[in-house]
């Protein structure tokens, strides 16, 4: 898609982070957007910021996890603005409990949750807005967030719900490109984003609160120190208007971690065990001034 002017595009996970940059960048090239999200006051506050700039933006409360929720988004758009031509499914969480148990011992809770919404929630959001999508017939775009964590072995629940996001993004876009559409698709795998995303547990429905156990302290300083230092959501955004605007299935904005993702194929063709995140060598590498 190469023209955004006029446009409309709908961002979940907007009020914060990614999506919030991704709002920013969409209203910058004159788009019209929908920003969605659960936090309510938080994503006033986004909404507030763009029109502050005379953007034509709407917010619209949604949670994706919930199938209706997000025909509500797709619905609401659609009264406000005629046509969506991008769909950003963007909104997620982590969860860092799964250290605290085997696969096998976490509760379903800890699945229902990042499962829910990093994986349902953007297989709703093709649902909800594909079938409308082909038939006004414009050209547009779908962006869905994954992770470098779909790339990696490992991640827990995160890992798997990533997994899912790729290999589904990956289906659509060969099936978009076998119907001819005007729609195409593309799959973001950041890896570190200074973002809030190592706060998610605010938005964990009281019903699947975590029965692991908080996660170790140090491992969330940790996991806050590496996103302090990630790139800026800004920098992602604009990653992702470039390869809208190529047709780029993969997004890939942190090239530093390419040898890991070859090292991941290397071993699965090597058909023994999964390959190991030496992460000491790899801050010793940023800590040298490397780009991350
Ligand atoms: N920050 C990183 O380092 C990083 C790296 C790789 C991938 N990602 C992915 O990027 C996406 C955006 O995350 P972020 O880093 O900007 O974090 P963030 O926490 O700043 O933003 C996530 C947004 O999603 C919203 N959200 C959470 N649950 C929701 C639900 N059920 N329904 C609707 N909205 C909901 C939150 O309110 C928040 O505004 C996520 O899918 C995340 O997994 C982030």
């Amino acid at each position: 898609m190469k023209d955004f002017a006029g446009k409309t595009a709908v961002v979940t996970g907007a009020a914060s982070g990614i999506g919030f940059a991704l709002a920013e960048r969409f209203a910058a090239a004159r788009m019209r957007v929908v920003l969605a999200d659960i936090e309510e006051d938080a994503l006033n506050r986004a909404v507030e910021q763009l029109r502050e700039r005379q953007a034509e933006v709407i917010g619209v409360s949604v949670n994706t996890m919930v199938r209706e929720s997000v025909f509500d988004l797709a619905k609401r758009a659609i009264d406000a603005f005629g046509k969506v031509h991008v769909l950003c499914n963007n909104a997620g969480v982590a969860s860092t409990s799964s250290v605290n148990a085997a696969i096998w011992e976490l509760p379903s809770a800890e699945w229902d949750w990042v499962l829910g919404v990093n994986f349902n929630g953007v297989l709703y959001g093709l649902q909800a807005f594909v079938p409308h999508m082909l038939e006004h017939g414009e050209s547009g775009h779908i962006v869905n967030t994954a992770s470098l964590a779909a790339l990696m072995p490992g991640g827990g629940t995160y890992g798997v719900s990533k997994h899912g996001v790729l290999v589904l993004t990956e289906t659509l876009y060969n099936e978009l490109k076998a119907r001819g559409a005007a729609i195409s698709a593309s799959v973001l795998c950041p890896g570190f984003v200074n973002t809030q995303i190592h706060d998610a547990e605010r938005n964990r429905p009281a019903e699947l609160r975590n029965a692991t156990g908080p996660s170790p302290s140090g491992l969330m300083a940790a996991v806050r120190a590496m996103l302090e230092q990630g790139k800026s959501p800004p920098e992602i955004a604009e990653a992702v208007a470039q390869s809208i605007e190529e047709d780029r299935l993969y997004i890939l904005p942190h090239p530093a971690w390419d040898d890991f993702v070859r090292s991941r194929l290397e071993h699965v063709l090597a058909r023994g065990g999964p390959a190991t995140l030496d992460l000491p060598a790899m801050l010793a590498r940023r800590a040298q001034g490397e780009d991350f």
